[in-house]
């Protein structure tokens, strides 16, 4: 039988508990609801690190006045267990008072332009939100390294600009997109997601895939094919569909070769639903 980890919910037993975790630490920030991507990161970050801190706090600062922060799926006591399955040292799981504890934060990390592209131009304020939870969770479990899904891969960019530009001593990690056996990426959203609207859900790993397939014929066959997928599911309404520089966020001229990201958010029924894939125009397909 596996024991829940050691949970610790206020500032000051964070820092108690903190203080005894020897070696390299490493964090994993969520907001609960986890799943196999969840897990993905805390194996790798155990393969990383002698101890593993997880954050679990629903950070209302990154969610809209429109958004899902009322009903985004809490499940604590199943992801206490599922650390406690895979051995991490410490769950971090405070409530908005204990990391606000002022009230809403005066002062707020600024993602700049690249926080007002793609998902930032559908969720404004989302990645000064995300950048400001994270910045105050990486000064409170003071880890050496933390590890980020490629899922949310402006997240990621954003947030090793965060580490770089802001001198935060900390090494990022990327992990890659955890997916299900048909190709939908994991995400605590899909729990939202009728049979129906998950079958229709997968045609955005569809169309990241044909996009992936003609990455050798050049940035306008990546885009054509990866618009002619969606373009054929009219349930899902799609919010933008991108190919872009990984570093920039801009898009890819014509003539580029070299690494870039396809990026796709579109809504089914009512929830919206991001993925991506990082290839590399011009190039084979690697198998
Ligand atoms: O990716 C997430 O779950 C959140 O944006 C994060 C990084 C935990 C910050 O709240």
């Amino acid at each position: 039988m596996t024991s829940h980890p050691s949970v610790a919910r206020t500032r000051e037993e964070l820092a108690l508990a903190r203080a005894r975790l020897d070696g390299p630490v490493a964090v994993v920030m969520t907001m609960g609801a986890l799943h196999a991507g969840h897990v993905q990161l805390v194996r790798e970050a155990r393969k990383r690190a002698d101890a593993v801190i997880v954050t679990i706090f629903l950070n209302p600062l990154q969610f809209g006045p429109n958004e899902d922060l009322a009903k985004y799926p809490r499940t604590l006591d199943e992801d206490l267990r599922l650390l406690g399955e895979e051995g991490v040292d410490l769950v971090f799981a405070p409530g908005p008072d204990v990391v606000y504890q002022d009230g809403d934060p005066l002062v707020r990390v600024s993602a700049g332009h690249l926080g007002e592209v793609l998902e930032g131009a559908s969720r404004p304020g989302h990645f000064d939100g995300v950048l400001t939870v994270v910045a105050k969770l990486l000064h409170l479990t003071s880890p050496g390294l933390a590890f980020f899904g490629q899922k949310d891969a402006q997240q990621l960019l954003l947030i090793r600009r965060t580490v770089r530009d802001l001198d935060f001593p900390v090494e990022v990690v990327a992990v890659p997109t955890v997916r299900e056996p048909d190709g939908l990426a994991m995400s605590s959203r899909n729990t939202y997601l009728t049979p129906f609207d998950r079958e229709v859900a997968l045609v955005l790993s569809r169309a990241l895939r044909a996009g992936e397939q003609a990455a050798s014929e050049g940035a306008s066959a990546i885009r054509r094919a990866a618009r002619d997928v969606l373009a054929a599911e009219p349930g899902c309404r799609v919010d933008y569909l991108a190919l872009v520089h990984p570093d920039t966020l801009d898009d890819v001229a014509e003539w580029y070769r070299g690494e870039a990201l396809l990026a796709v958010a579109g809504r089914v029924g009512p929830t919206r639903l991001i993925d991506n894939v990082p290839l590399v125009v011009g190039a084979e397909e690697r198998r």
